[in-house]
């Protein structure tokens, strides 16, 4: 297979190797790589039924020197056990998750695109229930994969601003499933992104389910803004999901570029605050926003055709440090010799 990797975009392509483990009787077996794709399970089984399953989503990154660098591959883990309790499912134990992602990585390893592409290798550690069932009740058995594939930009233009919609739909509920990541959060996505994409935004920015007057987050990334007197905001909210990207920059604003970094609540009658806005996450990894559409307004942030400069910063900050061309915080790279 030949791949076009600065043309890549995030689509499916299947890579050799996937890991593959079952929880049952109480306890997780071995685990085993696979070359099978396909999920052979009961048709009972509560991921299908009650959207009893969980996900995350990490990525793998070719150095110049050849070697490959995880970013926070423990965060991922972490939150997939945070997701695993809420729903009543078993804990994969850390060093576990760690090891399955490690093993595919090294497998797949002619997948993990070149130094200096732009693309990388989006990483999906996936949890359901399974085993027979069909009563609302947590499932008998689990199953845990992890597979892999070369990706690129997930909002078309990389580090070109993008527009987005503020919706009129929830995505998640005050007290209910927002901040962890499982996939009914998604499933109630798909349709308000629809109608985003039909409109030619990207994709729509959600409030607080409470009230609607604070920016939640984007479907599938959390929201960032720069303000005028330069600091670095992001929404405060129990119900978007603590993405591990936003935590990295919440750190590098402050470390790296000596800003004031907070987390706090964004009005959307004071975006006029903002100089830039950007959306972040590991498939969006910074994306600009260019404007967003709020009812019959357009509000626009730096440019709708430029990078603004501490946006631009943040990307080269982060980037470097994932690619191992910076040296990062104690414990953010877990760098693997293939
Ligand atoms: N918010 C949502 C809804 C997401 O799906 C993601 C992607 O994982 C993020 C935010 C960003 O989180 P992270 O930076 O951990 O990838
Ligand atoms: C990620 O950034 O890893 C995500 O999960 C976002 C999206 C692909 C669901």
């Amino acid at each position: 297979m030949t791949i076009d990797w600065a043309n890549l975009g995030f689509d499916y392509i299947k890579t050799p190797f996937r890991y593959l483990s079952i929880w049952k009787d109480g306890q997780w077996d071995q685990g085993k790589l696979t070359e099978d794709n396909t999920l052979h399970i009961n048709e009972g089984s509560a991921a299908l039924h009650y959207g009893q399953q969980c996900f995350e989503g990490l990525k793998a990154y070719r150095c110049k020197d050849g070697s490959i660098n995880l970013f926070r591959v423990d965060q991922n883990a972490k939150r997939m056990n945070r997701s695993a309790k809420q729903l009543l499912m078993p804990e994969v134990p850390e060093e576990k998750f760690i090891q399955a992602v490690e093993e595919v990585v090294r497998a797949n390893s002619e997948f993990v695109p070149p130094y200096g592409s732009g693309a990388t290798l989006y990483i999906r550690p996936l949890l359901i229930g399974i085993g027979e069932g069909i009563g609302v009740q947590p499932a008998p058995e689990y199953l845990f994969t992890v597979f892999c594939m070369p990706v690129g930009a997930y909002f078309k233009g990389g580090l070109t601003p993008t527009n987005f919609v503020v919706s009129e739909y929830d995505r998640a509920a005050p007290q209910g499933t927002g901040a962890i990541k499982v996939g009914g959060n998604y499933a109630a996505s798909l349709y308000p992104g629809k109608l985003a994409k039909e409109r030619h935004f990207s994709d729509c920015i959600y409030l607080d389910p409470a009230t609607h007057t604070k920016i939640e987050e984007v479907g599938s990334a959390n929201f960032f803004g720069i303000t005028k007197d330069n600091r670095f905001v992001t929404p405060l909210s129990p119900s978007i999901l603590p993405s591990i990207t936003k935590y990295s920059l919440l750190y590098l604003a402050e470390h790296h570029l000596g800003m004031e970094a907070v987390e706090e609540d964004v009005y959307l009658d004071s975006l006029d605050k903002f100089t830039e806005a950007g959306a972040c996450g590991t498939a969006a990894v910074i994306s600009p926003i260019g404007g967003i559409q709020v009812g019959d307004d357009f509000h626009v942030f730096y440019s709708e055709t430029e990078v603004g400069p501490v946006t631009q910063k943040l990307y080269d900050t982060l980037t470097k440090i994932q690619l191992g061309d910076i040296e990062a915080p104690a414990g953010w790279i877990r760098n693997i010799k293939n």
